[in-house]
């Protein structure tokens, strides 16, 4: 069947600008770590990234490494491209990333410039783009030069093969420097992208003042703590789930009693104001200013439904900010 974006696509969805750049993302964007690989089945996997274009989701996060296989979630995305979506390529925000083992040998990990430019090359053949919106350096290495990694990013922009340029798991400090390097170059660095939900909060202690002060945007991956901070965990670990997978990052130790009974009062919290808890556990990540978008994974068109609801409710009062912060305390 041929695919016709819904007409209203734009209407429910927020768009923020992401720091002090002229681009804005959408406040829910989909990721396709898990459930876009060659083991995942490619009708839902289609169907979900179509759901959230139908839902104004213009922005899809990929790597060189997602799958499994590594690689074959951009291939996937590669064919729902080519099936689907290519004449509305100008409408996608399309990211991809390097910087984990993706192979053999010196040149297939970390940051060098050889490693950088070959592996986005790679990425573009697997999706069948000519340029992705933003690349990413996916995370800090300790022992390439700074200038050299972002010396590499400013040559991917310029070069055409990417439009923007961020980084990806890099504390304060190291993305203060980057920034610094990034603006010299004028190639600015466009957007971070660390991990933060109500259980992992690295991020409030210095990363959030330095991408204000830097003019740098913000996307949060991991929102929903891979799972833990939905409904889904609370009656022990369903058939098909995340931590029931062997190949899913989640993994049964990491439901633990505690992180159980947080997330059962929080959904007591949710049920009160109306949401679920996965809206309610984006919302409190969206509530910052210098959030642009929270960066979603999905195994079910469903859940992508139900992340763009939170958009109906992003206010919280004091009283229950502070609910949540007990909660988390206790
Ligand atoms: N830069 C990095 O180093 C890095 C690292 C990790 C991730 N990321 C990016 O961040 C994206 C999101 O990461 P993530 O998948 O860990 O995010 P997440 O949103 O915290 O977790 C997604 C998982 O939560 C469950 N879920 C989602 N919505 C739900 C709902 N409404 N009700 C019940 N369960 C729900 C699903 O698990 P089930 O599969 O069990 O249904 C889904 O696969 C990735 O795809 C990737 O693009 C980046």
């Amino acid at each position: 069947m041929n695919y016709l974006p819904s007409d209203s696509r734009y209407q429910l969805m927020r768009y923020n600008r992401s720091g002090r750049s002229g681009l804005k993302l959408p406040a829910v964007s989909l990721g396709l770590w898990h459930n876009f690989g060659g083991v995942d089945t490619f009708v839902n996997s289609r169907d979900m990234v179509l759901r959230a274009f139908d839902l104004g989701i213009t922005h899809f996060d990929l790597a060189n490494n997602y799958g499994p296989p590594p690689g074959s979630a951009e291939e996937t995305f590669g064919q729902i491209i080519e099936k689907d979506l290519r004449l509305y390529r100008d409408e996608l925000i399309i990211s991809s990333k390097a910087g984990y083992t993706m192979w053999d040998g010196p040149y297939g990990d970390w940051g060098s410039r050889k490693y950088l430019v070959s592996s986005l090359d790679q990425s573009l053949k697997r999706m069948g783009l000519k340029y992705v919106d933003i690349f990413y350096h996916h995370r800090p290495d300790p022992e390439t030069p700074l200038e050299e990694t972002m010396q590499a990013l400013d040559f991917i922009v310029r070069s055409g093969r990417a439009l923007y340029v961020g980084v990806s798991n890099y504390p304060a400090d190291k993305t203060r420097e980057a920034s610094k390097i990034l603006r010299e170059l004028r190639t600015p660095c466009l957007i971070h992208q660390p991990s933060y939900s109500m259980f992992n909060r690295w991020v409030e202690d210095g990363l959030l003042t330095a991408l204000k002060e830097e003019g740098i945007g913000c996307i949060a991956f991991s929102p929903l703590a891979q799972g833990l901070l939905t409904d889904k965990y609370l009656g022990g670990i369903p058939e098909g789930s995340r931590a029931s997978k062997t190949h899913g990052f989640l993994k049964p130790a990491d439901i633990t009693d505690d992180k159980l009974a947080k997330a059962q009062k929080l959904n007591e919290l949710a049920k009160s104001r109306g949401q679920t808890l996965a809206q309610l556990a984006l919302a409190w990540v969206l509530r910052h200013e210098t959030m642009t978008s929270v960066l979603i994974g999905a195994s079910k068109v469903e859940q992508i439904e139900d992340a763009v609801g939170t958009l109906k409710q992003l206010d919280f009062s004091n009283d229950e900010l502070q609910q949540i912060e007990m909660i988390l305390d206790s």
